[in-house]
């Protein structure tokens, strides 16, 4: 199943979004935010939530009692996040601001977070970006703390390609019809990961190998 296609629709529609993406991804992404927050967020963690969006990870997040700052270039899905952090009253928990991954280096303090999340960003951003996002994730990290990356990727296995091509390329071409702009899977995201100086932990692959699940360390 191609998730990323259909982003750019939703985000345009940021109240279809949340709706839009459980149904895209039969409840598998939240199925995944619910084991990010279960094994690797912790009471008092100071979070990074980078593309918060509309904000689902970062109320399950302060839900857990960590402390979550979390941006995003929409003013659109910031809305409907502050509207979610409000009605589930953690506004003292959720920080959420408009900026651009470019501005993390003039934003953010080194060494200030325990945990750093991207959910469903990566496949948005160019391969500057990427590089640029990922050393920055490593400078505002403490020591030891983890980067967890949630994004579609191309299956590798040949049948499981064939079946996301199949899925793929009518969705691109109406997303592209509809938004004049495409998203892609994310591309070699490990190789990237080591060169910013992360270690990889874990890696999860769901939904026929089209939404990893990356854990990776900062080590010092
Ligand atoms: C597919 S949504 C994912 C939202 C949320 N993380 C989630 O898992 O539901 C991608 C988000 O990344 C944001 N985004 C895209 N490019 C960005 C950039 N350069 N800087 C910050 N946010 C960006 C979009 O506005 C959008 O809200």
């Amino acid at each position: 199943m191609s998730v990323s296609v259909f982003m750019k629709i939703l985000e345009s529609s940021p109240s279809r979004y949340d709706m839009g993406i459980r149904i895209l991804t039969f409840g598998m992404d939240m199925e995944v935010k619910k084991k990010i927050v279960s094994e690797y967020i912790s009471e008092g963690d100071h979070v990074l939530d980078i593309g918060v969006g509309t904000g689902t990870l970062a109320v399950l997040c302060a839900q857990k009692g960590a402390y979550v700052f979390g941006f995003d270039i929409s003013s659109k899905m910031l809305e409907i996040a502050r509207k979610k952090v409000k009605s589930a009253g953690l506004e003292e928990k959720v920080h959420l601001e408009e900026m651009s991954v470019v501005e993390m280096d003039t934003h953010l303090k080194e060494n200030s977070f325990d945990v750093v999340v991207a959910a469903l960003v990566f496949s948005e951003l160019s391969e500057t970006e990427q590089i640029f996002t990922l050393k920055q994730c490593y400078r505002v990290l403490k020591p030891n703390g983890r980067l967890i990356i949630e994004d579609e990727v191309k299956p590798k296995s040949l049948r499981k390609k064939i079946a996301y091509y199949i899925v793929h390329l009518p969705l691109a071409l109406i997303t592209y019809i509809i938004s004049q702009s495409l998203t892609k899977p994310v591309k070699g995201i490990e190789k990237k990961l080591s060169e910013a100086g992360f270690e990889i932990e874990s890696c999860f692959k769901f939904f026929y190998d089209s939404l990893i699940l990356i854990v990776a360390r900062k080590v010092v």
